[in-house]
Order: C-alpha cells, then sequence, then structure tokens
C-alpha cells in the first residue's frame, strides 16, 4: 500500500477529513525523514507513530523543522517517534555509509549519478572529491574501481563519519580523507578527475579545481544549483575561466532534478585538455 493511503487508512477519524497528507518518505538506515506541511505539524507525533509500522526498517521518525542551511549544510530535523539514537547505517550500491542523518545531509537526488560515475572510470585514475561529507561519491568510486581518490570535507562531524566509513568499508589503501577548505586544502597538479557535488555557487570554487587537476588535463564534474536562464551565459563563463588557467574545455550540462522554482541541479562535465 502506498504511503499516504496507508496514513489515511492508520489514522481514519484522529486527522480531520480534508487534510493532505504527505505523499513520501526519505529514508536513510533506520531513519525515516518526512516532510510535513505547515498544517501537519500538530499531528506530527501521531504520523511519525504511524510511519514507524509502514516499513520494517523504520526505528526513528524525524520532521523536517526547517531549510537544510549554511556552507556546511546543517539540515534541521527533529524525531518525533521512535528510537532517538539517529546515527544508523546505510548501505547503498554495496557501500556501507555511517551517518546521522539529522546532522548531516545524504541526498537520494544524487545516487543515480553516484553510481553511474563508477562506470566512467578508467583504471588508474587519481580521484578528488572536494565536497566529500561523508564519502557518497569517494566512497561509490573506490569500492569499484581502482583508482586513488582523495576526499575533502570542511565539516568535522561529517569527516569523522567519512573517516568511520573509509574503515568499515576497508578502503584505507585507496581514499585519503582531508579535513579544511576545499579552496586551501587541496592537492595541486595532481589529479585526472574531481568531482564538485556541491550546489551553492561552485562555480566559484572552480579555479581552485583546476589547479588540482593535472597539466595534461582530465575531467571535471560541476554540480550547481542554476536558474535555467543563466545557464548559457554560466557555460561560456566556465570556458574562460578554464582558458584563463590555460585549459581547452568541452562542456556538456546534464540536468538531475528540479531544484526549486525555475532552478535546476544540473551537472557541467567539463573536459580539459592544453590550450
Ligand atoms: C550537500 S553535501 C554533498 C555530498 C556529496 N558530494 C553529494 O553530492 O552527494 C556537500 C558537502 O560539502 C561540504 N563543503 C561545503 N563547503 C566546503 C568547502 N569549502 N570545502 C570542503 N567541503 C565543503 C559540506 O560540509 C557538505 O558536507
Amino acid at each position: 500500500m502506498r504511503y499516504r493511503d496507508f496514513l489515511k487508512t492508520q489514522l481514519k477519524n484522529r486527522l480531520p477529513e480534508d487534510i493532505q497528507l504527505p505523499s513520501g518518505f526519505h529514508i536513510v538506515g533506520h531513519v525515516a525523514l518526512v516532510h510535513l506541511n505547515s498544517s501537519l505539524q500538530e499531528y506530527a507525533s501521531i504520523i511519525g507513530d504511524a510511519t514507524l509500522s509502514f516499513d520494517d526498517r523504520i526505528k526513528s521518525v524525524a520532521i523536517r523543522t526547517g531549510p537544510t542551511s549554511g556552507e556546511k549544510r546543517h539540515p534541521d530535523f527533529e524525531v518525533v517517534a521512535g528510537d532517538c539514537n539517529t546515527v544508523t547505517t546505510h548501505i547503498e550500491n554495496g557501500v556501507q555509509f555511517r551517518l546521522d542523518p539529522i546532522r548531516i545531509t545524504f541526498s537520494g537526488g544524487n545516487k543515480r549519478e553516484r553510481i553511474n560515475i563508477v562506470k566512467q572510470i578508467k583504471s588508474g585514475e587519481i580521484v578528488v572529491d572536494m565536497f566529500s561529507c561523508v564519502g557518497q561519491f569517494a566512497l561509490q568510486i573506490a569500492k569499484s574501481t581502482d583508482a586513488l581518490v582523495t576526499a575533502i570535507e570542511i565539516n568535522d562531524d561529517a569527516y569523522q563519519f567519512l573517516l568511520d566509513n573509509i574503515r568499515i568499508n576497508k578502503l584505507e589503501n585507496r581514499v585519503t580523507a582531508l579535513l579544511g577548505d576545499c579552496r586551501k586544502v587541496h592537492p595541486i597538479n595532481y589529479a585526472n578527475r574531481i568531482i564538485m557535488g556541491y550546489l551553492h555557487n561552485t562555480d566559484l570554487y572552480l579555479p581552485h579545481a583546476l589547479d588540482t587537476l593535472t597539466q595534461e588535463g582530465g575531467i571535471i564534474h560541476m554540480h550547481i544549483a542554476i536558474q535555467r536562464d543563466i545557464l548559457e551565459d554560466t557555460t561560456s563563463r566556465i570556458g574562460e575561466i578554464c582558458s584563463r588557467k590555460g585549459f581547452e574545455s568541452q562542456i556538456q550540462v546534464r540536468k538531475i532534478k528540479n531544484y526549486s522554482p525555475g532552478v535546476d541541479h544540473v551537472v557541467f562535465d567539463i573536459n580539459l585538455g592544453l590550450l
């Protein structure tokens, strides 16, 4: 049964008839993350209790209490039912991710991208993941290819989980974790492939990514949340930034998902060679 229908059945006579129930939730390990509109906030705890019996995997239910904020991407959730311990292990494509999803974001929207990127990696690649979080891209790549990966993360909380996850997945010989701002701690003239999995003004970080690339070139996957009407201008500007750093670029843009009205989450695949 679909989640909304399940809630309707479970909570019959306990909620106003015409109220719009949520259509789904995001599950990370044993934690269900639910978005409720303002009219449902007062029913959070009974919706939480019902959600616990919807799926055997769910042991905690948290509702969103505000937007994800700041450079370190702090989510805002409150546990309303079940176990208050929300540190969990989420398994994606055979990789174990230990994290607390009410303190650290773990987006389902990038899942296909994480799996697809693995297929593109050639033997012997050197990869830098500039916005690593708990290792969403870095560990998928290291687990399924022979690439050596450097994972950079500024948020100490996420970095500690990244260290745990490298160990849990037995990838100590393949992944190096760096704590700090990727504009400062990135290696120079080093990688063939760079992943920029961050959505906010990511183009400002591009000059640093270009410094990390080997002088022969390579590929940069630059994610960004961008207004549709400035996509073309941004593509030209990216080309200019690359040529100022001495690279010729071929740029392809792919849409990952809708982000907000008029704004898409896209990835710029920037192939770079010597000018
Ligand atoms: C939303 S997460 C994305 C995780 C993963 N890359 C993905 O796309 O699924 C972005 C991460 O970038 C980190 N971050 C933001 N600014 C950073 C910076 N200047 N240097 C390194 N990490 C940064 C945040 O702390 C956060 O953990």
